[in-house]
């Protein structure tokens, strides 16, 4: 039976297993899907032990994307751009192909959930490697204007600066940014320790669309906060999960998943 895993440190809060389970029942694929937690310096170990012994692909999560990037043999233009890879694919011919399936699985979940992309103004919090995946196809969806902001201002601007030709793609400190913005997306890492982006309240209003990267039980800090401060919308990055396994499936085994009954069942479980 093919054999895939997600591989992260730590990894045993996945969703991955449940999701491509899900996926595998309702695609009817005859596939294993597991979960790998190797030692901070032993990734690339891992995966050439699980690969020799005819594993398919794998799923990569926190920290090894950028390991994985230099691991495989051959990348997607989209993995290239994102400097990271969080799939990797082994081909019949030995290729290792990497492919960074997180930024079309953010769009797919904002399209899914019927946000205006083309002519909006977006504002991107966080400038690490959750925003450089979500740029080019964010750019991609014809935006009036992409602003990244970022507490390190250099960061921002240097992403801006790669991702220029791609579409209006501008870089501000979070003091500097003036509004209104139609959809604030936070990719930072903010959340995991309970803070929240040095954002002013007047950027949020009763129709900003609010995207957190994250996902929690309740609503995470960041949507709590623009929550209480009267946006309607706010979304979490469940649907994005969902949504960059089911390009990572279809990848694999060359067959598209539903995904709105997945995410249905994940939110269920997640209580
Ligand atoms: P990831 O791969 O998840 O994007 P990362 O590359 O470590 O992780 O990037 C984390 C991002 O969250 C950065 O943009 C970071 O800002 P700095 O570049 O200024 O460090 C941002 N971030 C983390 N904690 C934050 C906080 N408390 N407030 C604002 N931004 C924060």
């Amino acid at each position: 039976m093919d054999r895939y895993l997600v591989v992260g440190n730590p990894v045993r809060h996945s969703k991955s297993p449940f999701i491509h389970t899900l996926f595998a029942r309702q695609t009817q694929q005859e596939m294993e899907y597991g979960l790998c937690e190797p030692p901070l310096d032993g990734f690339t170990d891992a995966m050439r032990l699980f690969f020799a012994r005819g594993g398919k692909g794998c799923n990569v999560t926190v920290p090894f994307k950028e390991q994985a990037f230099a691991l495989a043999t051959e990348l997607t233009p989209r993995a290239r751009r994102a400097g990271a890879v969080n799939t990797l694919k082994l081909g019949d011919d030995g290729v290792l192909l990497g492919d960074n399936t997180d930024g079309a699985g953010l769009v797919a979940d904002l399209k899914q959930q019927s946000v205006e992309l083309q002519g909006a103004r977006i504002l991107l919090l966080g400038a690490g490697g959750a925003a450089r995946g979500a740029l080019a196809p964010l750019l991609a969806e014809r935006p009036s204007a992409l602003w990244i902001a970022n507490r390190t201002l250099a960061k921002a601007e240097q992403l801006a600066g790669e991702f220029a030709e791609l579409g209006p793609v501008s870089a501000a400190a979070y003091a500097a940014l003036e509004g209104p913005f139609d959809l604030i997306i936070n990719s930072t890492s903010a959340s995991l320790a309970g803070e929240l982006p040095p954002l002013d309240t007047a950027l949020i209003h009763k129709q900003i669309t609010v995207y957190d990267m994250m996902y929690g039980t309740g609503d995470t800090a960041f949507n709590g906060w623009a929550r209480q401060l009267g946006a309607e919308r706010v979304i979490d990055g469940l649907g994005m999960l969902v949504e960059q396994a089911a390009e990572a499936f279809t990848l694999w085994r060359g067959i598209r998943p539903g995904t709105r009954q997945v995410l249905r069942e994940l939110r269920r479980n997640l209580g």
